[in-house]
């Protein structure tokens, strides 16, 4: 008898262990909080930027004609504005215009040659710099420059045209609330592949419909406001936190079990942001379950253990009916 409750300790303790250690995949804690609280925020360069924002805050801007000698008032075109609320907010909110642009820009109408100016990338500021270890932009920069987008690098795609340089706020990272990260970080993607009129820009294929594309998931709907476009169109990349390598569409993730399963790929990609304090014990990948139930991934492991219990009783008290029988029957005879 005392083997017995041994080996039913020994093997819970096996049990709940090896659902422990995969928490280990969690090394990107939600550490570093930076203050979220920009409603109190100032910029340092809040003139200087009104010079340009004057003009490029709203629809409607005004100027000089000097040849005419009077004002003249137009429209904004909708892709020139900016939003002061939405850059206030961003991660470059600290920046002034013209640390991005030409000071040249002051003038208006605005030089001709200013146009070709060459615009810098996330990796010539961030590369190599150790504040911004966290990222990994340079892992980011490979990941990006195997992704099926980088192909299009000569038609003017780059990592502005994800994270939009007026606007971009990292998300996953620090918002508490998932559904909004995950409704925000699947913008960035549906800004093209909803959008002819941008995706046209970058290629001559034929419009792409997503809806009919993805009719194989049920309940799409449900499915898109629960996961991200990443985590089925990125190879996993566990020495970063955001996947950046959006592979061909061949090679997406289809198949169900993927992630409902006990070892779903969610875990190393939505969900890797979650802390284990947040763990929900007994349940497998019990964090998801701060969010989501995700069949398959969020099975028990008490119920799995007391399911298996009473599967061995039930077999024990067949076999055992089995053996008394055919003894007795025996003994019949
Ligand atoms: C008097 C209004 C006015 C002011 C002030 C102004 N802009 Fe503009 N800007 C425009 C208009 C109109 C356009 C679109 C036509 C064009 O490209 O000249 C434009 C275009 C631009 C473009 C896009 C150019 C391109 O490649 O298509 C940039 C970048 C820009 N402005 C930056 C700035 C910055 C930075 C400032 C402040 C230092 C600024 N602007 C101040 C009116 C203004
Ligand atoms: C962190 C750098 C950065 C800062 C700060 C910045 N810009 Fe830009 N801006 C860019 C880049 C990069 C592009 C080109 C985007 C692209 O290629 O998609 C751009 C494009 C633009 C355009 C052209 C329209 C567009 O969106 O493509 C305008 C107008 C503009 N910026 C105005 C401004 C104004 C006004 C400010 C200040 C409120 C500002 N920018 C601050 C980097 C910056
Ligand atoms: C002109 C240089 C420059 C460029 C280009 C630039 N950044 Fe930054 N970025 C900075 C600086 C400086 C800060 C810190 C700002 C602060 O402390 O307010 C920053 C802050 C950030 C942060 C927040 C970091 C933190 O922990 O607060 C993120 C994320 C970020 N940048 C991502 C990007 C991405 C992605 C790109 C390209 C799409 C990019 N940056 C392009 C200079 C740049
Ligand atoms: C196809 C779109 C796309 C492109 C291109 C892209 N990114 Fe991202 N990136 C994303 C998405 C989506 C996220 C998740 C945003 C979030 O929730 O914070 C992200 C997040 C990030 C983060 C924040 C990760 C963190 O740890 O919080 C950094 C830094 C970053 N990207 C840098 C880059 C750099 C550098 C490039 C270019 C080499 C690039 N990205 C190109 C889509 C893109
Ligand atoms: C700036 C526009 C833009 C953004 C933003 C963008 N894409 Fe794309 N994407 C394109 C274009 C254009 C193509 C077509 C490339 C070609 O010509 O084959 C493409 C192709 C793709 C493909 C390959 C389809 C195939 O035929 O194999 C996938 C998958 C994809 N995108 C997913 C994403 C995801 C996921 C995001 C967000 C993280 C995203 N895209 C963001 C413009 C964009
Ligand atoms: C559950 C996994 C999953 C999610 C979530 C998902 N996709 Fe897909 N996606 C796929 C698969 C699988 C295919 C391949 C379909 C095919 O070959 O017909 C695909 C195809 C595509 C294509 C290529 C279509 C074509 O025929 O060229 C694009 C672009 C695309 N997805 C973008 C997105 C975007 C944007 C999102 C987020 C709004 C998204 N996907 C979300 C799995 C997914
Ligand atoms: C990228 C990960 C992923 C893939 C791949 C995936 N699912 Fe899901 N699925 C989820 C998540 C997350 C939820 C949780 C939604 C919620 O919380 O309501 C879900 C929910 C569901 C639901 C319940 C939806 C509802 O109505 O509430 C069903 C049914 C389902 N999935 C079936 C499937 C099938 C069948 C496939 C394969 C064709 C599939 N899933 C592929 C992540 C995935």
């Amino acid at each position: 008898m005392k083997i017995f409750r041994f080996l039913i300790i020994s093997f819970l303790y096996l049990i709940c262990n090896t659902s422990a250690s995969k928490a280990g995949v969690f090394s990107f804690k939600k550490i570093n909080q930076i203050d979220t609280d920009t409603s109190t925020f100032v910029s340092p360069f809040h003139e200087d930027n009104e010079r340009c924002l004057k003009c490029h805050g709203q629809a409607k801007y005004e100027y000089t004609n000097e040849n005419l000698g009077r004002q003249i008032k137009e429209l904004m075109c909708s892709e020139r504005i900016i939003k002061r609320d939405e850059f206030y907010k961003s991660n470059h909110k600290n920046f002034s215009c013209t640390d991005c642009h030409s000071e040249q820009y002051t003038t208006f109408p605005h030089l001709g040659e200013l146009r070709m100016e060459q615009k810098l990338n996330c990796i010539d500021c961030h590369g190599g710099d150790e504040k911004f270890a966290q990222y990994h932009f340079e892992a980011i920069e490979a990941d990006y420059q195997q992704s099926t987008h980088f192909k299009l690098e000569q038609e003017g795609f780059s990592c502005w045209k994800c994270h939009n340089p007026h606007s971009y706020k990292i998300n996953v990272r620090m918002n508490t609330n998932l559904k909004e990260a995950i409704t925000y970080d699947n913008a960035i993607c549906l800004s093209c592949h909803s959008d002819f009129n941008r995706f046209q820009l970058l290629t001559d294929r034929e419009e792409i419909n997503l809806i009919k594309k993805h009719e194989w998931l049920p309940n799409q709907a449900a499915h898109f406001a629960n996961v991200r476009c990443i985590e089925c169109h990125t190879k996993i990349n566990n020495d970063i936190p955001v996947a950046h390598q959006i592979r061909p569409k061949a090679e997406a993730v289809r198949r169900c079990n993927e992630c409902h399963s006990k070892n779903s790929i969610l875990m190393a990609s939505l969900y890797k942001f979650e802390s284990k304090e947040q763990r929900r014990d007994g349940f497998f990948n019990g964090i998801i379950l701060n969010e989501s139930y995700v069949i398959g991934a969020n099975r028990n492991e008490y119920l799995n253990v007391i399911s298996l219990i009473i599967f061995v009783g039930v077999l024990g008290v067949i076999v055992g009916h089995t053996f008394f029988r055919i003894r007795k029957h025996k003994k019949n005879n």
